[in-house]
């Protein structure tokens, strides 16, 4: 416990909390040197439910005396915080005032029953006050990250500071958004570690700064389900300080996204970029849709418009792949010393592999810029969907290696195929790279694939996938912000991550 104490004081916490339930000791004077001992301000605890606590065996009589017997060790040593059980506040708290000098006294609950409404939550909380606890703090088991907006409710009918914790992953924006709705505290783990519902010490201190955040703060997130691998909180929270703009951005584990929208619908809740599997279902959830977001048929970003609170989709995958094969072209032509005044992908054959949701991106994309678009796609009948949708043309998956109309094509890889952990894979053969002028490949992770390598090596263009992350991320932070985005910050940040 003082190592990871010492750790937390590394890592730049205010305070840590001390699970006594969690200690094996033979006598009490064990629990004595280490409070005596701390480095850091300290909340001293002793769960009755505690797993240790059973392992041990103990009946539950033993426990209570045992954790009173604690707490007001802790009391007499002056222990900065001292956190007593809903269920034996009543047999402590007026000994533990009577006897503190400085410890201020928290009483807590635990509700694992799920699902909790506003008025549980409630009368709880007018429960926990009526102790005269100095601070109060509630654990609250959720299912859905939606289960967690009457957590927040609580913040405003709290008499006094109270401490809020909605367990699981599903829970995490309890602690991230904590600071925003008044929470006392709110915890991270500690040494990089991720314990569904914490996030770790170390990106709270550098990633979110949540010292900065108030009550005026905007909030953003990323809708997606899986959601853990999203660069998106490292890129566009900074980017909000280096702007000077009043936001976070956290990510969302979304299960339904139309209940989310409806229960998370206040003017705060201002922004989302949406991932997999969500795309496609948040068009729905939109007031108005951008016309490109519509005819793709996916949105990746929702703003909630401050002037009446309306949602409004976006897609900017679609310009960010488009602009980036455009503008790798242009360079090769001013190089050449060719001039052009139309985008250099009209009139080109646009060789598209896969039709997920970045496929339709592309696929739209290279339409509306006048290309000639042939779609490859594993599962045929989802190509033949997708080239009817764009007046292109969808042809067996086999024949991509084959396929060589004409020279100096374009080749877009929208399909997984070659992304970490398969990265030894390519869509296309080596061989048969030679027939384009420029390959693009959507794959960001590695960031240098084996198709970019061996078109590189057989003298095509290469655009990464990395370019087009960036892209997108710049047009929804403009979008965020309804202003500029920090081109060159935020381009330094992705090329550092990837
Ligand atoms: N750079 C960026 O900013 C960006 C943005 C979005 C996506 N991406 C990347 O683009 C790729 C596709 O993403 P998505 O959102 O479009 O995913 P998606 O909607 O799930 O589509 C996946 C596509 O990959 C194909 N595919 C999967 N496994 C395959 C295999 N073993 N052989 C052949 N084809 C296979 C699928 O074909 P079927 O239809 O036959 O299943 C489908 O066309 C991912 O690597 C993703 O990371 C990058």
């Amino acid at each position: 416990m003082l190592a990871s104490m010492e750790r937390a004081k590394e890592e730049g916490a205010d305070l840590v909390e001390l699970h006594i339930d969690c200690m094996s000791f033979s006598h009490i004077s064990e629990v004595e040197q280490l409070l005596n001992q701390r480095t850091l301000p300290a909340i001293v605890s002793f769960r009755l439910n505690s797993a240790s606590a059973s392992s041990r065996g103990e009946c539950k009589t033993k426990t209570k005396s045992r954790c009173l017997q604690i707490l007001r060790l802790a009391v007499q040593l002056d222990v900065e915080f001292v956190e007593i059980d809903l269920e034996v506040a009543f047999d402590g708290i007026a000994d533990f005032m009577n006897a503190r000098s400085n410890s201020k006294i928290i009483v807590s609950t635990y509700v694992n029953s799920g699902r909790p409404s506003t008025e549980k939550l409630g009368n709880l909380i007018a429960c926990l006050q009526s102790t005269g606890a100095d601070v109060i703090k509630l654990v609250v088991d959720v299912v859905y990250i939606t289960d967690v907006a009457p957590v927040f409710n609580m913040f405003t009918h709290c008499q006094v500071p109270l401490i809020a914790r909605a367990v699981g992953d599903r829970g995490l924006i309890s602690q991230l958004l904590g600071p925003k709705f008044g929470a006392f505290l709110v915890w991270g783990s500690l040494g990089g570690t991720s314990i569904p519902g914490l996030p770790p010490l170390l990106s709270i201190k550098q990633v979110y700064k949540l010292e900065h955040i108030n009550a005026s703060t905007k909030v953003f997130g990323v809708i997606s389900n899986p959601v853990g691998h999203s660069k998106g909180p490292v890129l566009h929270n900074p980017a909000f300080r280096h702007t000077g703009y009043n936001g976070i951005y956290v990510p969302l584990l979304v299960d339904d996204v139309k209940k989310f929208f409806r229960v998370y619908s206040c003017a705060d809740f201002a922004g989302f970029s949406v991932g997999i599997p969500h795309k496609e279902a948040a068009v729905g959830c939109c007031d108005e849709v951008d016309p490109l977001a519509k005819s793709i048929g996916a949105v990746n970003t929702v703003i909630r418009r401050p002037t009446d609170g309306k949602l409004i989709g976006y897609n900017t995958d679609c310009e960010a792949c488009i602009t980036a094969i455009e503008d790798a072209m242009r360079e090769r032509q001013v190089a050449n010393g060719e001039v052009s005044h139309t985008s250099p992908i009209a009139g080109k054959v646009f060789v598209l592999v896969g039709a997920g949701g970045a496929g339709r991106a592309l696929a739209f994309g290279a339409k509306n810029r006048g290309a000639r678009v042939f779609i490859f796609n594993r599962n045929f009948e989802r190509a033949k969907a997708l080239a009817q949708a764009v007046s292109g043309q969808a042809l067996p998956y086999e024949r991509l290696d084959t396929f060589r109309p004409e020279n100096g094509m374009i080749l877009a890889n929208a399909s997984s195929v070659g992304m970490q952990p398969n990265s030894d894979r390519t869509p296309v053969s080596k061989e048969a790279l030679g027939a384009y002028n420029l390959v693009f490949d959507a794959v960001y992770t590695p960031r240098d694939t084996r198709l970019l390598r061996e078109a590189a090596e057989v003298g095509a263009i290469v655009v990464s996938g990395v370019e087009m992350f960036v892209r997108q991320a710049l047009g929804q932070f403009k979008l965020f912000t309804g202003g500029l985005a920090p081109e060159d910050f935020m381009r330094r940040i992705v090329y550092q991550q990837f």
